[in-house]
């Protein structure tokens, strides 16, 4: 059993999908959450400033005394996570691995779709660890920026005309490939699963890289035997921009009022 808190981080406020998921499972673990909301977006960046600013976040992260660190963001696993990785030794846990598993197992046609940031496709990270569970997949992955802004935005709403005409333009080559499994490779695309799944088709099943990771670091921890014994946990959320448009949209997001929870900080 360990009380202490489990810190996860993300380039802004997309990897609160991942803080529901996992706030969901394991219900007493105080989480702490770092949204690099100064330096947003990742996805359009270099993988050495995605790499700089992830050995910062972390930092701060294990500047808590933390038990295990989760990295939210899908651009930093896919470009930026060995040297996490090796510079701390408690468990520290990715979004690429988990939701390519679920995906092999799902696909009947052995044809995967990866949707993500530039950053994250131009990696080829999901791909290779796709051929590297059954080399007999076929894949295809697509850059989405626009989904990004689209979901901070609230314009997320199955009848949203614009996101349906954004989403038809990204996936429907994803579509004529013949698709049947579709990794939402970005902590915001969760948010898009209404627009997503009526644009592919509700045959195809989509697979949420932080909910299956979730599931994963869940069982991890209980594994090594690292779960709290305390009551219910707690929330603790650190920006690194001013807190009032982040509590709004994270609000939203989490579905859940955190007006004056927030704190800004500096990593630089
Ligand atoms: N958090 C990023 C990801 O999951 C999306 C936002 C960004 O580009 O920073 O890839």
């Amino acid at each position: 059993m360990d009380n202490r808190s489990i810190g996860v981080f993300d380039s802004g406020l997309g990897g609160l999908t991942m803080v529901k998921a996992l706030a969901a499972l394991i219900k007493n673990e105080n989480i702490i959450y770092l949204g690099d909301t100064g330096r947003v977006p990742y996805g359009s960046r270099s993988k050495e400033t995605i790499t700089k600013y992830a050995a910062q976040n972390a930092a701060f992260l294990a500047g808590f005394d933390i038990k295990a660190m989760v990295v939210a963001c899908n651009t930093v696993c896919s470009v930026a996570f060995e040297p996490l990785r090796e510079a701390y030794e408690m468990p520290i846990y990715e979004v690429v691995t988990a939701p390519c598993e679920a995906a092999v197992k799902i696909t009947k046609n052995k044809k995967i779709g990866v949707i993500g940031t530039a950053a994250t496709i131009s990696s080829g990270t999901y791909e290779a660890k796709l051929r590297q569970l059954d080399p007999g997949i076929d894949v295809c992955s697509i850059p989405c920026p626009l989904f990004v802004p689209l979901a901070e935005e609230g314009f997320t709403a199955q009848d949203d005309e614009i996101a349906i005409c954004t989403a038809k333009r990204y996936l429907t080559i994803l579509k004529d490939y013949g698709i049947d499994t579709l990794i939402l490779g970005c902590t915001h695309y969760p948010l898009l699963t209404d627009v997503i799944s009526y644009v592919v088709g509700g045959e195809v099943t989509l697979v949420d890289s932080g909910a299956q990771t979730a599931k994963t670091v869940a069982k991890d921890l209980e594994k090594k035997g690292l779960l709290s014994g305390g009551a219910r946990g707690k929330i603790s959320y650190f920006v690194t921009d001013a807190t009032d448009g982040f509590e709004s949209r994270a609000s939203r997001f989490l579905k859940a009022d955190i007006h004056g929870m927030a704190r800004q900080v500096s990593l630089e």
